[in-house]
């Protein structure tokens, strides 16, 4: 008797909630929704919650709740505490009696409504029992973001709305739009016409991955008309979602410049709708006052559509070339008195900030802002890392953090991915464990950082399916960065829940992607020995994992990590129930560096950082050339590699691996040097090589002979070309350098 009592006292883990409450306080007993069930809503501002509600309980349960202004008992009732309010925390009890949701404002009951769901079975039933709770709760940061991109790719009106309903379903309540772009410009503006029946049309789309195997001359795009604009809007209001429209400028704009060649500086084009990735010189003239007067027209317009406070006006990834030749920006620029064309860019920025003030609007763009001085008003969404979010806050201004290394959804989940998707690899326990905040801000600085997004690039997703897989379970950890205090975090806890939220998408009809689950494999240095230590994991429930070494048939359990100690091809297998499901295979190619403490001098790009100076040393060699997580990116530093062998060695070769990508601005170096040294401290060149173009495959081993030396400590100099030449892709900026691998022979 008494331990049926205890055993219907619920405990914490029985709520699966994502994101975590704030407070979570489980109570005896439960409650049952029925259809007889009545759903009291007194204030008006309530219905929109309470419309939510009855849609999800009709459509995942056939359930539809009868409305009333009271009740005593089998209730669900939503109130706020006030209607004026933008206040997000709730107060959830579930008790025998019924439900109530008591929220700050009606913002914070429709965030307590959506609680209350996730305590509801994840199968169809028409009696839904939920143990009985007591929550309070209340988000960590104001500004909780999806972006959808629907320029490369654009999707229809239907599964926008069901992304909305995602973005509610994890308290999020900013839609970021990325409605123009170099592939399409996807809002119907009345004036300008040709904007759409020109602009919103390529005439083919690049087959695979950049730079593609082909065209696939298929005419492709379509756009939203204003009707249907407005219809996004409504629906995203009816969930607490402001829209942020994001019309780009003055870079990613030949869709614009296809439309009206005017818009560009003169001498330039000929324009078209872009076939494929990338960046491209097309910019709007800044020296024509043509070019703000159309701006303002396209912006009037979309003020009209978008109640938002926050425009986007994009500003990233802006070539000056055309700005350097074109007679118009230079007289422009000595007008102004500017220094050069970064400031004319900031310029450019702060004339459409000033307009957009002058209506009343706050002007968002992607951190290019702040080259050639930020404008007075503006809010930095930081995605080259972190940096311009950092420097940003310490100007004072509002920051958004989208750093690509972390918020990108467009980059791979998974080490081998089956799909085709963007480089970077950002597993969910990464997004995850993302903090908003850097360290490195004091607290004053802190209160700049608004919140966080998940940006959904979409090249490489072509359709809605690949969007679900791309974004969950991602957006549902990112919901938990952004909602959750620190202290309530814990990626082992939140893990459980998951199980439950992958239920939960079945239960929506969303895809999402397994590779949390996957066979994993992580090489490491072996401590105090020679060689590596290699672990593999997986996570789903029932698995286990066997292996086998080059050679052999027969595989055996796997129950450590292993010590390689010699050049090695490992395999491990992954069963689940018994079933095989997956399997991995290293090519270890042990040599004199491998596993061997190493450091590097120059900035290792936090987009391409993958395992750190480890991975030059992890005795893993990229075999594709594809730029994966297997390899360092470094740009605008020649990075210094020094590695301990532990004792003197001789030494016959040194061969830094490269990449080679000129689409990718990823140039082999012009120079390697190679010093040995006995102490760590004098070092004498042993040897060098200058890699001799052409160049053709996407790999460049760059070998250097070492003519009979002896040495300890092995510092690899990595002298990068200066600029891109003339004609190829990134003309005249700074190439990137990737380095792979640093054998040592
Ligand atoms: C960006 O990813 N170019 C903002
Ligand atoms: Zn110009």
């Amino acid at each position: 008797m008494l331990l049926v009592l205890l055993a219907t006292t619920a405990t914490a883990q029985d709520f699966p909630i994502i994101p975590q409450p704030a407070h979570v306080q489980p109570q005896p007993g439960n409650f049952t929704i029925t259809p007889t069930t009545r759903l009291v809503v007194t204030d008006a501002e309530d219905r929109k919650a309470a419309v939510f509600l009855n849609n999800y309980l009709q459509e995942c349960y056939g359930i539809k709740l009868a409305m009333a202004s009271q009740a005593t008992k089998d209730f669900v009732r939503l109130s706020s505490r006030s209607t004026t309010s933008e206040t997000e925390g709730y107060k959830l009890q579930v008790a025998t009696q019924g439900v109530t949701i008591t929220g700050n404002s009606p913002v914070g009951t429709f965030y307590g409504m959506q609680t209350l769901l996730q305590l509801l079975p994840v199968q169809q039933q028409t009696s839904l029992t939920i143990p009985a709770v007591l929550i309070e709760d209340a988000p960590r940061f104001p500004y909780r973001g999806m972006h959808l991109d629907v320029a490369r790719h654009i999707f229809p009106v239907p599964f926008l709305k069901k992304y909305l309903d995602y973005l509610a379903l994890h308290k999020m309540n900013y839609f970021h739009w990325h409605l123009t772009d170099d592939q399409g410009w996807r809002i119907e503006i009345k004036k300008y016409p040709n904007l759409t029946s020109v602009g919103a049309y390529r005439a083919g789309t690049i087959r695979g991955r950049y730079p593609g195997t082909g065209n696939d001359n298929t005419r492709y795009g379509g756009y939203y008309t204003q009707a249907e604009v407005k219809e996004i809007v409504a629906y995203a209001a009816d969930r607490h979602i402001t829209v942020i429209p994001e019309i780009e400028m003055p870079g990613h704009s030949s869709a614009a410049l296809a439309a009206y060649p005017w818009l560009g500086c003169p001498g330039t084009g000929p324009y078209k709708v872009q076939e494929t990735w990338g960046i491209f010189p097309d910019i709007y003239c800044a020296g024509s006052d043509s070019t703000f007067t159309f701006l303002q027209d396209v912006l009037t317009e979309v003020l009209a559509l978008f109640p938002s406070k926050y425009i986007h006006i994009g500003g990233d990834e802006a070539p000056k070339a055309n700005w350097r030749k074109c007679p118009r920006c230079q007289k422009r620029i000595k007008e102004e008195g500017l220094k050069n064309e970064s400031e004319l860019q900031s310029y450019f920025i702060h004339r459409i900030e000033k307009f957009l003030n002058s209506k009343g609007r706050t002007i968002i763009g992607w951190d290019e802002i702040l080259e050639g001085g930020l404008t007075p008003n503006a809010v930095v969404m930081s995605w080259r890392g972190e940096r311009g979010g950092i420097a940003a806050a310490r100007q004072q201004h509002p920051v958004i953090m989208t750093p690509s290394s972390h918020l990108y959804f467009d980059h791979t989940q998974r080490k081998r991915e089956d799909s085709v998707t963007m480089g970077g690899y950002t597993p969910l326990e990464k997004v995850y464990n993302y903090n908003p905040v850097p360290k490195v801000l004091s607290a004053e600085e802190a209160k700049y950082i608004l919140g966080a997004q998940g940006n959904v690039w979409t090249e490489y997703i072509q359709h809605p399916e690949k969007v679900e897989y791309m974004i969950f379970p991602r957006m549902s950890a990112l919901s938990e960065v952004l909602w959750a205090a620190p202290a309530n975090k814990n990626f082992d806890d939140f893990e459980k829940r998951l199980l439950t939220q992958l239920q939960r998408y079945r239960f929506w009809d969303a895809g999402y992607s397994t590779a949390h689950f996957d066979l994993t494999a992580d090489v490491a240095p072996a401590p105090g020995k020679n060689g590596l230590r290699v672990t593999f994991g997986a996570k789903a429930p029932g698995s286990t994992i066997t292996y086998s070494l080059a050679g052999e048939k027969a595989t055996q359990p796997y129950t450590a990590p292993l010590l390689v100690q010699e050049s090695q091809q490992v395999t491990a297998y992954h069963h689940q129930h018994n079933k095989l499901k997956d399997s991995i295979t290293l090519d270890l190619k042990l040599n004199k560096a491998t596993g061997k403490p190493i450091t590097i001098k120059g900035y290792i790009s936090e987009f391409y950082a993958a395992d750190g100076p480890f991975t030059l040393v992890n005795g893993l060699v990229n075999k594709t050339g594809n730029r994966t997580r297997e390899a360092l990116g470094f740009k605008s530093v020649d990075p210094q590699v020094t590695i301990d062998l532990g004792t003197a060695q001789e030494i016959n070769t040194v061969t830094v691996h490269t990449l080679f990508d000129s689409d990718s601005w990823a140039y082999p170096p012009r120079l390697v040097e190679v010093h040995g040294s006995a102490d760590g401290k004098s070092y004498k060149m042993i040897g060098s090589t200058t890699p001799a173009g052409p160049f053709t495959g996407k790999k460049v081993p760059v070998n250097v002979r070492i003519p009979a030396a002896k040495a300890r400590y092995v510092k690899v100099v990595i002298k990068q070309q200066p600029r891109i030449a003339e004609g190829k892709p990134g003309a005249g900026e700074t190439p990137w350098l990737f380095v792979d691998e640093v054998q040592v022979e």
